[in-house]
């Protein structure tokens, strides 16, 4: 990746899925910082611990399936894996907060995470929703409601990867 900035053909290099000593080692060993770290992130699923190591070594964060990721279910069938997973557009101070705006659970959900000064890219196969994801530059949370949001943190990992049959050989994981 540094050979391709160093010739033109990329502006900045950026990561995905990884921890804080994996952030770590290449930090040690580059020549051009990583700008950007690409983690799953949502209420559930907020790591304080790596979103304030990655502030501190000036590396931004982009936020995967902020919504939940429902489709994982399916690649969860598809592997034989069997696993609940949390429905986050179905949790009741999100309603709440929604039905306060005028506003769907997703934009919710979305805004938070925008607040906190995190880059969020929902995914969605429909216009109406892809627009309705980019709505939510006209209403703001209160403090109280960030809080709110913040204290549903459970650790819940909807992309483990256990899709990956084996996944946990790998030498690096968990990631
Ligand atoms: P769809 O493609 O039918 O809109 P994530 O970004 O967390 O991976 O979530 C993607 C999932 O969330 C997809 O199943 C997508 O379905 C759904 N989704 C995306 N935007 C919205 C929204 N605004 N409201 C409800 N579901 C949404």
């Amino acid at each position: 990746m540094e050979g391709l900035v160093a010739k033109g053909l990329a502006k900045s290099i950026g990561i995905s899925n990884f921890k804080e000593q994996q952030i770590e080692r290449i930090r040690q060993n580059c020549t051009i910082q990583p700008a950007v770290l690409q983690i799953e992130y949502h209420i559930y699923l907020q790591q304080p611990h790596l979103i304030e190591y990655c502030k501190s070594a000036n590396i931004a964060v982009t936020a995967y399936s902020p919504l939940g990721s429902k489709g994982v279910s399916g690649l969860n069938k598809m592997a034989g894996v069997e696993r609940e997973l949390p429905d986050l557009l179905d949790v009741p101070v999100v309603k709440e907060i929604a039905q306060k705006y005028n506003k769907s659970e997703a934009q919710v959900l979305l805004r938070w995470i925008v607040q906190k000064g995190i880059a969020v890219i929902p995914k969605s196969t429909n216009a109406k929703r892809m627009r309705e994801n980019k709505d939510i530059f006209d209403f703001k949370l209160d403090v109280d409601e960030v809080e709110q949001l913040n204290s549903l943190d459970a650790n819940v990992r909807v992309v483990n990867f256990s899709f990956f049959r084996g996944v946990e050989k790998h030498p690096e994981f968990p990631f």
